[in-house]
């Protein structure tokens, strides 16, 4: 019978048989709005590997793409590069199904699997640099500690000269292309933006010396294959020079206005920021939380050189919205930014402290005076917190 699912040939011993998940949109809080893929790599040489598996619920699609090159039983090696359960969710079932010979992991990945499938034993460790033949072809490994997890690494396979680097490179994207040449370059540095906003910001120290190390080993890749999105076949330059450019963190003269309101009062004070933060010379793009969601937001600042959040007090607190995206930026560790606080308030006002006191956590340098209007701002209030923006403006480079 012919397998509903086929694989892709992206190589001449490689395959991708994972899987398309065209539905899912939020992952983890990240909002997930084009989907995306969980890939797996089958490496067809004189000993049979796979890389990675993929999540639990697609077994079926995996499986049957796995069948479409090759019986299962004749797998020999299974290379988990990272045991976040998107990729290692199937790993369990697929090891009682192939019965391989050996399960690599690095030395954290052995424990990350014990800890996450009780009762899978067998995995072995494979040392940073570990080379592991397959008869006419061979794996290196190398260990990308917290990228994005302790236990994450990369495997390099020569002859076909592919390199397998998990969840870095990749983006959220479900797509019926399996190549980045075959879909529109400024979605993919949307996507890839994104993800590198959302997952890898708060490791950026850790990118840089990783992508210093990857140029080190002059690795002659003629494909990067990443766990999510498409295959690198023509622009991987491209996305290599960008995740340098954003490990930087370095500011530009975009700011960022995040806000949410009750009664239109901070949203005409995040406005009157905005004109001047433009008369300034800045681009102020405005992100009211009735529209923008944690992701879009992590992802605005992540090329920019300003944060502003403003907020309403309710109940002597900021409101829950904006709670949500402090605390989403916060563990995303965004740099050099500079910034302010701003809302309108009832009778209390509490929630201006509150924002401005977790913009100094995060480290963004303050700039002149929170804004703050009981109520309804007048014109006064307004030209304050346009000045607001023009001093911003004024900090940025
Ligand atoms: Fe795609 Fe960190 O898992």
């Amino acid at each position: 019978m012919a397998e509903p699912f086929r694989a892709v040939r992206i190589s001449e011993r490689v395959f991708w048989v994972g899987a398309i998940d065209w539905s899912i949109r939020d992952f983890h809080g990240y909002a997930t709005n084009r989907g995306t893929t969980y890939n797996a790599y089958l490496v067809m040489a004189d000993e049979i590997a796979l890389v990675d598996t993929v999540k639990a619920p697609f077994r079926d699609e995996f499986m049957s793409r796995i069948r479409s090159v090759v019986d299962p039983r004749d797998i020999k090696v299974i290379v988990s590069n990272h045991s976040e359960m998107d990729h290692s969710g199937l790993l369990p079932q697929t090891v009682k199904a192939v019965e391989p010979r050996e399960v690599l992991a690095s030395p954290m990945g052995v424990k990350a699997l014990a800890e996450h499938f009780h009762g899978l034993a067998g995995v072995t460790a494979v040392k940073d640099g570990e080379r592991r033949s397959l008869g006419n072809a061979t794996l290196t490994f190398y260990e990308t500690r917290m990228l994005h997890w302790p236990d994450s690494m990369i495997s390099y396979l020569d002859g076909d000269e592919v390199l397998f680097s998990q969840d870095a490179f990749g983006m959220h994207l479900a797509s019926s292309e399996r190549f980045d040449d075959e879909l529109d370059p400024a979605l993919l540095n949307e996507e890839a933006a994104k993800y590198y906003a959302n997952i890898l910001m708060p490791y950026s120290g850790l990118v840089t010396k990783a992508l210093d190390r990857l140029g080190s080993l002059k690795l002659p890749a003629k494909l990067v294959a990443p766990d999510h999105g498409p295959v690198w076949r023509r622009g991987f330059a491209g996305i290599l020079a960008s995740y340098a450019r954003w490990a930087e963190q370095r500011p530009t003269r975009k700011a960022v206005v995040v806000y949410d309101t009750m009664w239109g009062s901070t949203a005409a004070m995040a406005r009157a920021i905005g004109d001047g933060l433009a008369a300034g010379g800045a681009s102020a793009n405005l992100l009211p939380l009735s529209a923008a969601d944690r992701s879009e937001a992590a992802t605005e600042v992540l090329e920019a050189g300003a944060l502003l959040v403003g907020s309403s007090t309710l109940n002597g607190q900021m409101l829950p919205t904006v709670a949500d995206i402090l605390t989403y930026l916060k563990g995303l560790k965004p740099a050099n930014l500079v910034g302010q606080a701003f809302g309108s308030y009832g009778w209390s006002g509490e929630a201006v402290q509150h924002v401005q006191d977790a913009l100094v956590q995060m480290k963004v340098d303050m700039v002149g005076e929170a804004q703050r209007c009981r109520y309804v701002p007048t014109g006064e209030h307004l030209a304050s917190c346009r000045a607001l923006g023009e001093l911003v403006a004024a900090r940025l480079p």
